[in-house]
């Protein structure tokens, strides 16, 4: 009955074979019987056959579950077992189906199903999970109310909705709202809540409460003040009201991913919502107000509006993401927000788009659905939504939200369905636009310009290179904001919005009295690759230039990655042009500190690879390393006699305050702080270290004396200090990681899987380890091939225990093609390896396939 794992031929499922199922669920009822090995569940469906059905076979999904009994209508039946679920003969009118299975949730160390973590019980049911509690159509588009009681001892025993009754040993729940299974969730154990409440526009009273083990109460006010704040924004920006009188969160310590949208009962990742000022850097904080707010959005965008197939996961999460990046923007700064996700688009979206796991938003086929929760999907898929904001305008973009929630309260949707609403609302034609969605790879624009007797003009020329399966691509619709400054610095024409739909598109500005320096792709208003030649002088002069703060970064940026890129190729000095430019803005006072300690973090080393890549040199990243290694001495010295001051000048002192304030003046002391350590033999990091009262500059002071290699004692006693706290000692293995040289990286990680506290049970633990050494450029790409070996061996000794997490750490493999063919060999022994592993997961067959076939 275990979902034998195959190493061959896995089935790989079609959205063109999408076909309804041929059954109504009108009401489900659960009871369970909690026990941590034998814990059983009885099922109560009611089933009406549609008139109207194509297929009407009866099959219900089922995975790693002991069916006791099944009945229809109270009759005993007989029900076949077969791969995946069961099949069995039913009327072709309205029945009730009764089963009851036995399942083990001590044992589900994959973490999804009903599950234990800490000696309580949960669940993770998306995507396909709710096929592990009991057999079920476990589809989105099989939408039904849910009635649960749960019996058994435990102190606290939640689940969907409100409650409807409890006592001695039980506690039975309600969910008015239809929903597909893949919301429902189940929490039992001994917990306590820090509650809250919120009152509704329209007047409804909300209990809010955010559960945690006993001695976590003291990490939730800042959660439920992110709480109240998402539940404001979203009336008052999007006019959605919440639904329900009850809205409960769960911290849980083992879990997949960050947080899940639970209707009713918000499951989240104890790293995503825990926050104490002692415990948390200013970046778990917005973190954490941003994956509250998220998953509280996906209220309307996922729960009452929800995907048809697991296909048009992007519906749902794109949009989320999307308006979760609106509400970080509205509550902090809105450039500083647009900055961070471009990083992290870049960091994270562009390589596994110009890579072999390219696939687009909306994927036509997969294996194994927990695969394609990607960057793609996601962030992509918010980009996705950003242009047509862009292209149809706010107001139209709003007009067009009012009419999806009007129209669609209550069904399943399709990417169709959504990209119908805004031709509705606007009359617009989006048949082209539909491009982002079916197509992958990262568009180049190419721009070129003209000027001559007072015109202007830019020429744009896209194209997007070959992806798995696609070998060919059509132009986009791209919206290029764009706005053009006068040689003296003035802004002569404002963002404008051109609207690129050709392979190559001209357009002119007249009357303009002399050759200006364009501003192009403003806000970042396209995820495209722009190449332009230009000259460091003209970024120089942007980065003081321009009036969109993106683009002043952006120039910055661009600017660093030149100089980067010249150190690499031609071993030429760091430019001094442009750490003048550095020193100028870092002293500047009048700039937003958290916008100059983006422009003086240096773009990643991974970054540098990628743009090697990408202009067809071959990165090797000892070499990648020893440049920013320089850089950054060099960018020290030349800052030596003002950097003390400005270490001082930019010190937060008084009490903590995780505000965006805040976080941007220690962002950009702590870039002080690491360049101050490179020259004063640690002496100011070890005073803040010793001083601190919050982790942010704890963190920080000992990150700058462990990459000095002067924090042994430090981070001896930072262990000491928290060897308690599973989510501060996550920081501590991963910033050990993290620091280390690139020939001490390995045997760093190596080490520290040997350590006491090190656990593959927890993703969290395991994440901390192998994430930093994936994240470790030089350290990873060692030419000694440990760091792969290493995270090879230990995503085949992690795949028998947690799939989905192995599965989603081996795309750290897959920029192999970058390298040098020394390095490709070793990664591809090192894939091959995995492969090879028997029993290996459906999971983690499908990511490495995807990778050694491209
Ligand atoms: N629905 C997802 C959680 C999820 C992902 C469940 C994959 C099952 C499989 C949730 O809404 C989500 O997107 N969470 C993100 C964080 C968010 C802020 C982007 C996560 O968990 O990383
Ligand atoms: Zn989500």
């Amino acid at each position: 009955m275990n979902d034998a794992a195959p190493n061959a031929a896995p089935q790989t499922f079609y959205l063109k074979d999408y076909k309804p199922f041929g059954y109504e669920v009108e009401s489900v009822k659960l009871t369970f019987q909690l026990s941590p090995n034998a814990t059983k569940v009885h099922s109560a469906i009611r089933f009406n056959p549609k008139a109207d059905a194509e297929d009407n076979r009866f099959f219900l999904h089922g995975e790693q579950l002991s069916l006791i009994s099944a009945k229809i209508d109270g009759t005993p039946v007989t029900a076949r077992l077969v791969d995946g679920g069961l099949e069995c003969d039913v009327p072709r009118t309205s029945f009730l189906w009764e089963a009851e299975v036995e399942i083990d949730p001590a044992a589900n160390t994959a973490l999804e199903g009903l599950y234990m973590s800490n000696g309580m019980y949960c669940t993770q049911c998306e995507a396909e999970g709710f096929r592990k509690i009991t057999y079920y159509p476990d589809r989105p588009d099989v939408m039904s109310t849910f009635t649960v009681r749960i019996e058994g001892d435990e102190p606290v025993m939640l689940s969907n909705g409100n409650p409807t009754g409890a006592g001695e040993g039980w506690a039975e729940w309600h969910d008015p709202w239809p929903k597909p299974a893949y919301l429902f969730a189940l929490v039992a154990g001994d917990l306590v809540n820090h509650p809250g409440s919120f009152t509704t526009k329209s007047g409804k009273d909300v209990e809010l409460n955010i559960w945690v083990r006993p001695g976590d109460e003291g990490k939730c006010a800042f959660g439920m003040e992110a709480l109240k704040k998402s539940m404001k924004w979203d009336e008052d920006v999007y006019g959605l009201e919440y639904d329900l009188d009850l809205f409960n969160i769960v911290a849980v310590d083992d879990f997949n991913m960050g947080a899940m949208e639970n209707k009713g009962l918000n499951i989240f990742n104890s790293s995503c919502v825990l926050a104490s000022p002692e415990t948390s850097t200013d970046a778990n904080f917005e973190r954490i107000e941003a994956i509250i707010a998220h998953e509280y959005f996906h209220n309307w965008t996922g729960n009452r509006i929800t995907c048809r197939d697991w296909f048009q996961l992007c519906l749902k999460e794109g949009l989320t993401v999307f308006r979760d990046a609106q509400f970080t923007a509205d509550m902090r700064s809105e450039p500083v927000k647009r900055i961070e996700d471009v990083i992290a688009l870049r960091a994270r979206q562009f390589p596994e788009d110009g890579g072999p796991l390219a696939h687009p938003p909306r994927p036509e086929e997969f294996q194994e659905i927990n695969n394609f929760y990607t960057a793609t999907v996601y962030e992509k898929g918010a980009e996705v939504i950003g242009m047509l904001k862009r292209l149809v305008g706010d107001d139209n973009y709003y007009k067009a939200l009012n009419l999806y929630f009007e129209r669609h309260d209550g069904q399943a949707c399709t990417i169709e369905d959504w990209l119908k609403v805004f031709e509705d609302a606007t009359g617009r034609d989006l048949s082209q636009f539909k491009l982002w969605y079916s197509q992958a790879g990262t568009p180049r624009v190419k721009v070129t310009e003209d000027y001559a007797d007072g015109t202007y003009t830019l020429t744009f020329e896209q194209s997007t290179p070959p992806t798995p399966g696609q070998p060919e691509k059509a132009p986009r619709v791209i919206p290029m904001a764009v706005g053009l400054l006068s040689p003296n610095g003035d802004e002569v024409r404002g963002t404008q919005v051109l609207e690129l739909t050709e392979a190559k598109q001209s357009f002119t500005f007249d009357g303009l009295a002399s050759k200006p320096v364009p501003s192009i792709l403003r806000e970042f208003s396209a995820p495209v690759i722009l190449e332009r030649e230009t000259t460091n002088s003209e970024r120089a002069f942007l980065l003081a230039h321009d009036t969109d703060p993106f683009n002043r970064w952006e120039a910055g940026n661009a600017l660093a990655k030149e100089v980067r890129v010249a150190m690499v190729l031609d071993g030429a000095a760091p430019d001094a042009a442009y750490l003048d430019a550095l020193e100028k803005l870092v002293r500047d006072d009048e700039q937003d500190p958290a916008f100059r300690a983006l422009v003086l973090s240096p773009p990643s080393q991974s970054d540098i690879a990628q743009t090697l890549h990408e202009r067809g040199h071959t990165p090797d990243p000892q070499t990648i390393y020893d440049a920013a290694e320089t850089f950054t001495q060099t960018l020290a010295q030349q800052l030596e006699t003002s950097l003390p001051r400005l270490y001082a000048a930019t010190t937060v002192e008084g009490l903590y305050v995780p505000d965006a304030d805040g976080a941007g003046k220690r962002a950009l002391n702590s870039r002080i702080l690491s360049l101050l350590t490179r020259l004063d033999g640690g002496e100011q990091a070890a005073r803040q270290y010793a001083s601190a009262d919050n982790m942010t500059q704890q963190y920080a002071a000992l990150a700058a004396l462990m990459k000095a290699e002067k924090g042994e004692a430090q981070s001896k006693a930072f262990f000491e200090q928290w060897q308690d706290d599973r989510l501060v000692m996550d920081k501590w293995f991963a910033l050990q990681i993290a620091c280390a040289a690139p020939e001490a990286t390995a045997a760093t990680a190596k080490e520290l899987t040997q350590h006491p506290l090190f656990s593959m049970k927890n993703p969290n633990r395991f994440r901390a380890v192998m994430g930093a050494l994936a994240g470790n450029h030089a350290g990873f790409h060692h030419a000694s091939g440990a760091g792969y070996q290493l995270l090879a061996e230990n995503l085949i000794a992690l795949d028998s225990v947690n799939p989905q997490t192995t599965a989603r750490m081996c795309a750290a493999f897959q920029t192999w093609k970058r390298y040098d063919s020394k390095r490709q060999a070793q990664i591809q022994a090192e894939l091959e390896r995995i492969l090879a592993t028997s029993g290996l997961s459906r999971d983690t067959h499908e990511m490495v396939s995807r990778m050694l076939s491209a």
